[in-house]
């Protein structure tokens, strides 16, 4: 997928912005940590990032793709190809978002090497402008390898869905206060080796703030606590496109239900011939 493809105004199907708007950048992202709320949701679609882009700072192209696109049952088998024409279609839908595109399980843990030229591939291939891997202490390495070379990078911390066959389920951490120190310890090193900003996932609330208030870079919650310095959910979550969502999505809208309601219409017109009617034939020339 080549990022030399952009929204053509004469024949995309969407209304694409007549003045581009300048996106925001990585510094003014971290000049926001303690400012207003940075607001970030998940997008895997050109449409889907037209649509939400005015109202994001973020555009997260999450490997959670692999659930909600691909009907995957964990984000464990999502690959770098998957990863790579989302993300492009996704900076093709975008103006103003910064757009951040997850790092696949198994592209980067290896060493901090692996994780550039995977990190290098995305931004190569997609033009976003930075990338998200998952893991505490452990992946400092990472972090400051890639930070180190120009590649900025969102943290990931707390639950982290890629280490699903290890966790056994995704249930909230830091229930214990080992469990939760070591969650708080993983924010700080991330944080420490340059970390951007850092996505703090289903961890208690107390866990969640205590890692706000250590941090220099922004926080950005999800099952976390209002009081991080941002909030992430999935799109499709909080726009009710699922009948089940964890507790901590807030739905924003039952698309579910209105699209069942629309293909239901819709299957009733072309039995009954109500579709298509007289608007939507050709009439020959006069
Ligand atoms: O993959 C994803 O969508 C994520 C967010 C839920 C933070 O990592």
């Amino acid at each position: 997928m080549s990022t030399t493809f952009t929204v053509d105004a004469a024949t995309s199907r969407a209304t694409p912005v007549s003045a581009p708007m300048k996106r925001l950048t990585i510094p003014a992202i971290r000049r926001a940590k303690g400012q207003i709320p940075l607001v970030m949701l998940t997008a895997y679609t050109v449409r889907t990032a037209q649509l939400l882009d005015p109202h994001c700072d973020l555009l997260l192209v999450g490997d959670s793709l692999g659930q909600v696109v691909y009907g995957l049952p964990s984000t464990v088998p999502v690959t770098l190809e998957m990863m790579s024409a989302h993300g492009a279609a996704v900076v093709r839908g975008s103006h103003h978002a910064v757009v951040i595109i997850d790092m696949p399980f198994g592209s980067y843990e290896v060493s901090p090497e692996q994780a550039f030229a995977s990190a290098a591939r995305l931004l190569k291939e997609t033009g976003a402008a930075g990338i998200k891997l998952e893991g505490g202490a452990a992946m400092a390495p990472q972090v400051r390898f890639l930070s180190e070379r120009g590649i900025p990078v969102m943290g990931h911390v707390g639950l982290t869905p890629q280490a699903v066959n290890m966790l056994g389920g995704y249930g909230a951490r830091g229930r214990s206060e080992a469990e939760g120190a070591k969650i708080v310890a993983d924010a700080r090193a991330v944080a420490d080796a340059g970390a951007f900003a850092l996505v703090v996932e289903g961890v208690v609330e107390p866990i969640a703030v205590a890692i706000t208030g250590a941090v220099s870079c922004p926080t950005i919650g999800i099952g976390a606590s209002a009081e991080c310095d941002g909030q992430v959910l999935v799109a499709e979550d909080m726009l009710g496109l699922f009948e089940r969502t964890p507790r901590f999505v807030k739905r924003y809208d039952d698309l579910a239900g209105r699209i069942s309601a629309a293909a239901e219409r819709y299957a009733a017109e072309v039995r009954s011939r109500a579709f298509p009617g007289a608007d939507q034939v050709y009439a020959p020339k006069a």
